[in-house]
């Protein structure tokens, strides 16, 4: 694997390696503290980001190397119409490994196609956010012991939401995964996916009331209406409260039923579903930071 740019560039057993890695670092953290010394990395937002951004560079930092890069488009020649591949052309010069985000889809495929240092797509548009995935099963896999056996839900905008389709893409590898699929119908999973779910033979049932199949489920995806990919606002208005998950609904879900959410969370949540045991989105953005330090160690191939 040379770069990450779509969850299907994951072998099972390179998502094992990583996520075998990702556990050594949370149990003996000072062991690598050093291992990326004097190497850098380069963020490149062109989009929006909170966690994936900084879950990166502190990575990154706890690995003991450095970073550089920027988290706007605007202060970048991309705002004097400088393309993708002649800014990845540009920052190899300067730094050793890549991760990227940006508003069209293909372009961490495009920064690939031109580089000669590692590409991490860190989400391109509404198709795909392999780095979020790794993040995702590295929690499933230590919260619940397994990444098979389990009938997850995924609830909101499954048209646009890209950490959506690189968790179907990475799950259709485990034995008996089933999935329910809930949104509106405006919102439902491209087809694309849903074919390669009926050409794989995967179970799949699609829903639009999260009640009807919330006590089936083993781990349950929230995810956030996606404004910024809507073609008008009052589409983005009429839909973007389809989903609260609260107490009420929380009651009739298993015991042990973990909630994730990729965050950021608008309304999709409410926060009295905060303190019951069973949310551990807070817990998965955790998570987050150890398996980018197993993704810059694996890509930039270094040991200790
Ligand atoms: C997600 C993204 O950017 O796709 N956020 C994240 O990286 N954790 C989800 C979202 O923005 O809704």
């Amino acid at each position: 694997m040379k770069h990450l740019i779509e969850s299907r560039d994951l072998s099972p057993s390179d998502t094992k390696g990583i996520l075998d890695l990702a556990d050594q670092i949370i149990r003996e953290p000072a062991k690598y503290a050093q291992v990326c010394s004097g190497k850098k990395l380069a963020t490149l937002f062109f989009e929006p980001s909170t966690r994936t951004r900084l879950s990166f560079e502190a990575a990154m930092m706890e690995l003991g190397g450095n970073v550089i890069g920027f988290a706007s488009a605007d202060s970048t020649s991309a705002s004097k119409g400088e393309s993708v591949a002649d800014t990845i052309r540009v920052v190899q010069n300067y730094a050793d490994i890549v991760a990227m985000r940006h508003p069209k889809e293909g372009s961490a495929k495009v920064a690939a196609l031109h580089a000669s240092i590692p590409i991490i797509n860190a989400g391109d548009g509404g198709h795909e956010h392999p780095t979020q995935t790794l993040t995702d099963l590295l929690t499933i896999n230590s919260l619940l012991g397994r990444l098979d056996h389990i009938t997850i839900g995924l609830c909101g905008d499954l048209t646009f939401g890209r950490t959506v389709h690189s968790l179907i893409h990475a799950l259709m590898g485990y034995d008996h995964i089933s999935f329910a699929l809930i949104s509106p119908q405006e919102l439902t999973l491209p087809s694309y996916i849903r074919e390669e779910m009926v050409g794989r033979d995967i179970p799949f049932k699609e829903v639009e009331r999260l009640e009807s199949v919330i006590d089936e489920l083993d781990v349950l995806y929230m995810t956030r209406v996606q404004r910024e990919r809507f073609f008008n606002e009052e589409d983005y208005i009429r839909l973007r409260d389809s989903y609260i998950l609260d107490g009420a609904k929380m009651k009739q879900a298993k015991k042990e039923m973990i909630v994730l959410h990729p965050l950021p969370r608008v309304n999709e949540i409410a926060a009295e579903v905060d303190d019951d045991p069973r949310a551990c989105y807070f817990k998965q953005v955790l998570y987050g930071k150890y398996v980018r330090m197993a993704l810059i160690m694996t890509l930039l191939e270094l040991e200790v």
